[in-house]
């Protein structure tokens, strides 16, 4: 039964994720989330832990004013399942700064957020209160062939060639599990050749074992590439390795860990 929103989240194992069971409206019968779309996600890992761990004025450091009107940025949530992480996101990166911090307004910030997922798509949009800022659209971010056009259109319309700031939450071991070894450097390319920063918050091995064990618990055919994966072991490490490693983006911040252990990496495009 999933936690209500905001309790025992501290207390809460990081297989929890992996856990959530089928309830009315879950996303099939069976109650299996293959890709991470569980309808009720951020019951178990709700966006204020994580939302904490942000400094205030991120954006004003990261993106100082350059000229008397300051350009909006634009920023890309792949994964976003039904919204709740987007929203709280938004909401936190463009708080007005408190009186005396010495911060100056924030930007005003234009998010294209994405899921696989459909139906959650659906409920992010309905449920948004920032339907100016913030648009979703449903789409698998592995398939080039659907991506191009959405973040095309998306980049054309703001009149920009790349994204300022790109999140990728939770997303990174399934498409690794997906994928395999090649999809996960794929989707890691993909992003740092998009965004000037990327925050990720790549999910432990552990996550890994304990979704392959749900999965064979539902009776289903194993991930295609749990059992062949040769990238292993410390995810955060690997993770960080890839982006800084091999496709030159430098390791800006670690933000600490959430509550369920996992770490809110920030890097940035090389200069
Ligand atoms: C575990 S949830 C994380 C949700 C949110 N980012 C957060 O951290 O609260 C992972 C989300 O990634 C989505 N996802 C998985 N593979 C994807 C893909 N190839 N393209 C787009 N979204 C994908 C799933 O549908 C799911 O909603």
């Amino acid at each position: 039964m999933a936690a209500p929103m905001g309790h025992h989240v501290a207390a809460m194992p990081a297989e929890e994720e992996e856990k959530e069971e089928a309830g009315p409206g879950s996303w099939e019968p069976s109650g299996a989330a293959p890709y991470g779309n569980f309808p009720h996600y951020s019951r178990f890992h709700p966006p204020e832990p994580r939302i904490g761990l942000l400094p205030v004025g991120l954006l004003q450091s990261l993106f100082p004013a350059q000229g008397s009107v300051p350009r909006p940025l634009l920023g890309l949530d792949v994964g976003c399942n039904s919204g709740e992480l987007s929203i709280a996101l938004y909401r936190h990166l463009t708080a007005p700064p408190a009186a005396g911090t010495g911060l100056g307004p924030a930007p005003d910030l234009h998010l294209l957020c994405c899921d696989i997922d459909a139906g959650l798509v659906e409920r992010a949009r309905r449920a948004c209160p920032f339907p100016g800022a913030l648009s979703f659209v449903p789409l698998d971010i592995m398939d080039p062939t659907a991506r191009e056009p959405v973040l095309a259109s998306f980049l054309a319309r703001h009149g920009r060639p790349a994204f300022d700031l790109g999140f990728c939450m939770s997303l990174t071991m399934w498409v690794h599990l997906h994928h395999g070894d090649a999809g996960l450097r794929a989707l890691l390319a993909l992003l740092a050749s998009l965004c000037r920063f990327l925050l990720v918050e790549p999910q432990p091995w552990r996550c890994y074992r304990a979704a392959a064990r749900r999965l064979r618990r539902l009776g289903r055919r194993d991930f295609d590439h749990f059992r062949s994966l040769g990238i292993r072991g410390d995810m955060a490490q690997n993770v960080a390795q890839i982006l800084t490693g091999e496709l030159g983006m430098e390791l800006h911040s670690c933000f600490g860990t959430t509550p369920w252990d996992r770490s809110l990496l920030l890097f940035r495009a090389a200069p």
